[in-house]
């Protein structure tokens, strides 16, 4: 009998003839800023880990005390019988963080934005949206139906003509990043909120890797521009600053009640065991009690930007704690980041199809919990690489 998953073969072959099958790293322990990935103990610059929480003991503390109060886990679906008081509670505290009338809980940040995209547009609606949106952006617009008008990236001027083709449709969406996830440069909010005003579209803001880093008090790029009343959508993750898993929607009451009756990740999917609902709430506590911990890591991203700077690497146009150092090639990335590993650093290397063709890069993220021996020691070993192959000089 042939085997009708035979094709598998061709394709994974395909993969690795062009070097770009990937399996991960295994980490051992903890995840942490110094760890052991494949029994190797290195600077860990790959988590988005933000602000050195994933082991923090009070979070630790919280999730135990969550498992021995209300079990492992919800037993279904939020919209069934799978609401707990903690998941109300953590919306609650998120509604307030964001400054907004509510906020709804989704499984993860990925499912907010798929989930949420694909239950207020439909077939007849337009999505304008960012080249370099992430991919859980694009396939909520894939989802709904509606047609996709894809701007340059951070090109205004490019978003105002998508604008004015749309005229005319039933609802139009104009959605970006706030913070992107593989260039950390920031979203021109301002400029785009302007947009969304003047031709009376949906503004809507994935925030996933700004909430807990930029804006004051960590509440993101809506914050950070003073765009509350402008944005009518704010996305967010629990699963990087916060360090645990879930991601959520902020806004006004109409809309989180619309999307507790529509979103399918809301109604077809179960909702989060305890313990995650009470390490988000006891991460928010801390964000809120110490901002000490977000100076911290904006402390060590620019003694880490200012280092890989003196060393003469190319950071694109990062201005967050992700900070790509470009190369270009892919093979060249890929190479940079496997001897970097050798020599006791972690830092992905990121090709095509994530980023363009060309614009392979290594990507590094520093944290709140990493010293400043750590990152001196993670750049002198980006230094001898980078002039070992000649990236340079
Ligand atoms: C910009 C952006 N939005 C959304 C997500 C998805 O978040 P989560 O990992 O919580 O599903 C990610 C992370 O991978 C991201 O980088």
């Amino acid at each position: 009998m042939s085997d009708p998953l035979a094709f598998l073969d061709d394709e994974l072959r395909a993969l690795r003839e062009s070097g770009v099958y990937r399996w991960p790293r295994e980490l051992a322990g903890e995840q942490a800023p110094v760890c052991v990935y494949d029994g190797r103990r290195v600077i860990n610059l790959c988590a988005n880990n933000y602000l050195g929480l994933a082991n923090d003991p009070t979070l630790k503390a919280a999730a135990r005390d969550a498992i021995d109060a209300y079990g492992v886990g919800s037993g279904a679906v939020r919209t069934i019988a799978g609401n707990m008081a903690i998941h109300d509670e953590l919306e609650r505290r998120l509604a307030v963080f964001k400054r907004t009338e509510a906020a709804l809980l989704y499984q993860s940040g990925f499912t907010a934005n798929a989930g949420t995209v694909s239950a207020i547009l439909g077939k007849g609606d337009v999505v304008v949206s960012d080249a370099l949106n992430h991919a859980s952006i694009i396939d909520g617009c894939r989802l709904s139906g509606a047609d996709r008008k894809i701007f340059p990236h951070k090109d205004v001027a490019a978003a105002r003509r998508c604008l004015e083709e749309a005229r005319g449709a039933r609802r139009v969406l104009l959605i970006t990043d706030g913070v992107f996830s593989m260039d950390g440069d920031v979203a021109p909010l301002p400029e785009l909120c302007a947009l969304a005003r003047e031709f009376g579209a949906i503004m809507m803001v994935d925030d996933a890797h700004a909430s807990g880093v930029m804006g004051a008090g960590g509440r993101g790029t809506v914050e950070h521009f003073g765009m509350h009343d402008q944005v009518d959508i704010q996305v967010g993750t629990l699963s990087k600053a916060w360090a645990c898993l879930g991601g959520y929607v902020a806004g006004r009451r109409p809309l989180i009640e619309f999307l507790m009756q529509r979103a399918r990740p809301l109604l077809f999917s179960t909702s989060h065991p305890p313990s995650v609902a009470a390490t988000a709430i006891a991460a928010l506590d801390l964000i809120e009690r110490d901002p000490g911990l977000i100076d911290r890591l904006w402390d060590n991203t620019r003694l880490f930007k200012a280092g890989l700077a003196r060393l003469g690497f190319d950071t694109g146009a990062s201005e967050t704690p992700i900070t790509p150092i470009m190369i270009g090639g892919e093979a060249e990335a890929m190479r940079f980041s496997d001897r970097l590993f050798e020599e006791g650093v972690f830092a992905l290397g990121i090709a095509y199809p994530t980023v363009p063709r060309g614009k392979a890069r290594v990507r590094t993220i520093v944290s709140a919990g990493h010293t400043p021996q750590d990152l001196t020691r993670a750049l002198a070993i980006c230094g001898a690489v980078g002039r070992e192959m000649g990236v340079v000089r």
